[in-house]
């Protein structure tokens, strides 16, 4: 037998989505790193399985492949992975999941992300039963409910509790087996909600062995403290770190038609001479994306938005340091403080000071009173002294899960 895993996480979490200010739960953290990885390093847990699939939705995926680089270099799975892009629904993922699977995987474990307490035991009974010959099997506990048949809010019937049961997963099917029942459903245009349904459909058997209480779907804003709970028992665990981050940009002439505008920390500098660069310029948030790369130790933004590609031209800087915070919070960063200094003879910053220390800590996710924004200038010495061009340098502090 070769078992793969197949983690499902390219759903929208529209259900939890205004609770998690708009981030897809398999993305919200966790023990310090993406939901999704916590299936990961369960399946990696047991010798049994050789290998994982990630399915992300396709406007994810990208960022997602980044994120895996990042989380297996710090945390290797020692399991080969390989990517699928999701679907339309949960049924269309699996579909695309199975596709990618290599040819020497005979068995698949069809898993929800969102279910980030499934255990090893567990799914060993879902893997002794394959064992025995089963070629569909689930996990299902009691219900406690007395559960209803509706009719537009009317009941018209009641089944026994007695032959009810909640089904989980990991679902574990033969794959030869469930690619021919997900054929079916795609030539029939069936509908389902779980992969056991298409077996059933098809009139095939499928075996129920014990689930688990606490294999929780997170799906609703309520189940987010499940989540917070062992969150708040990583965070005792985060370690202090530090990141330093320096940059300079050329000042150009302002009707210079190449020449930027000049923005620091997102606030823009009126009447300020124009600046030279790829994006949008602003001096003091590269500094400010670098410090913080420097905190996780991703790097630099030059290596991760090389200025030779052209989707970064006139790139906002806001949205590079956004991307730049996601992937540093994907690495369980959290920051508690930022200290800026920005160097330049000309134009003189002390009005907009409270401006741009408001925007950066917007920028950062922290309070105004977090961050510290200074301006000086280099007693006309040097390029910032004739007037040539402008620097900045950062300090971040923050707490970075160990
Ligand atoms: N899923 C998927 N592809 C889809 C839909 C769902 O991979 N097109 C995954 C989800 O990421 C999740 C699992 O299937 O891990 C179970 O789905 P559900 O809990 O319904 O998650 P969402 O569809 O993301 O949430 P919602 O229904 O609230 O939008
Ligand atoms: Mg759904």
């Amino acid at each position: 037998m070769n078992i793969w895993a197949v983690v499902l996480a390219a759903g929208k979490g529209t259900r939890l989505a205004q609770a998690a200010d708009g981030q897809r739960k398999q993305y919200l953290q966790y023990r310090g790193a993406p939901l999704f990885w916590a299936s990961a390093r369960t399946f990696a847990a047991m010798p049994v399985v050789k290998g994982v699939v990630f399915v992300f939705s396709p406007e994810d995926i990208e960022n997602s492949r980044k994120m895996l680089a990042g989380l297996v270099g710090r945390d290797n799975l020692g399991l080969p992975w390989l990517v699928a892009e999701g679907g339309e629904r949960r049924q269309d993922s699996v579909r695309n999941g199975l596709d990618v699977l290599p040819r020497e995987c005979t068995h698949v474990l069809v898993h929800d992300s969102a279910r980030p307490f499934a255990t090893p035991r567990m799914i060993s009974r879902l893997v002794d039963a394959l064992v025995n010959g089963e070629q569909a099997v689930i996990p299902g506990i009691p219900v406690t409910d007395t559960i209803k048949i509706l009719n537009h809010d009317v009941v018209c019937h009641t089944p026994l509790r007695h032959d009810l049961c909640a089904v989980q997963t990991p679902q574990a099917f033969e794959l030869d087996f469930l690619r021919q029942v997900h054929e079916k459903a795609r030539q029939h245009g069936w509908d389902v909600t779980d992969d056991a349904m298409l077996v059933e459909q098809c009139e095939g058997r499928v075996y129920v062995v014990e689930g688990e209480a606490g294999n929780i779907k997170i799906t609703n804003p309520e189940d987010l403290r499940l989540l917070r709970r062992e969150n708040g028992e990583q965070a005792m665990q985060k370690l202090p770190v530090s990141g330093f981050g320096y940059d300079v940009h050329r000042y150009m002439d302002p009707q210079d038609p190449k020449a930027r505008p000049m923005i620091l920390g997102g606030f823009p500098i009126p009447g300020a001479p124009g600046v030279a660069a790829h994006s949008d310029g602003d001096v003091l948030l590269h500094a400010l994306a670098d410090a913080v790369l420097g905190c996780v130790g991703l790097g630099d933004i030059g290596g991760l938005f090389p200025d030779t590609d052209p989707q970064y031209d006139n790139a906002s800087s806001g949205m590079l340091l956004a991307e730049v915070m996601e992937r540093a919070r994907a690495e369980g960063f959290e920051p508690t403080h930022a200290d800026l200094t920005i160097i330049a003879q000309a134009p003189r910053l002390s009005q907009h000071r409270e401006c741009i220390r408001k925007s950066v800590a917007h920028h950062l996710g922290l309070t105004p009173r977090q961050v510290n924004v200074k301006a000086t200038t280099e007693e006309k010495l040097g390029f910032t002294g004739r007037k040539e061009g402008i620097k900045a340098v950062a300090l971040v502090n923050g707490l970075l899960a160990g």
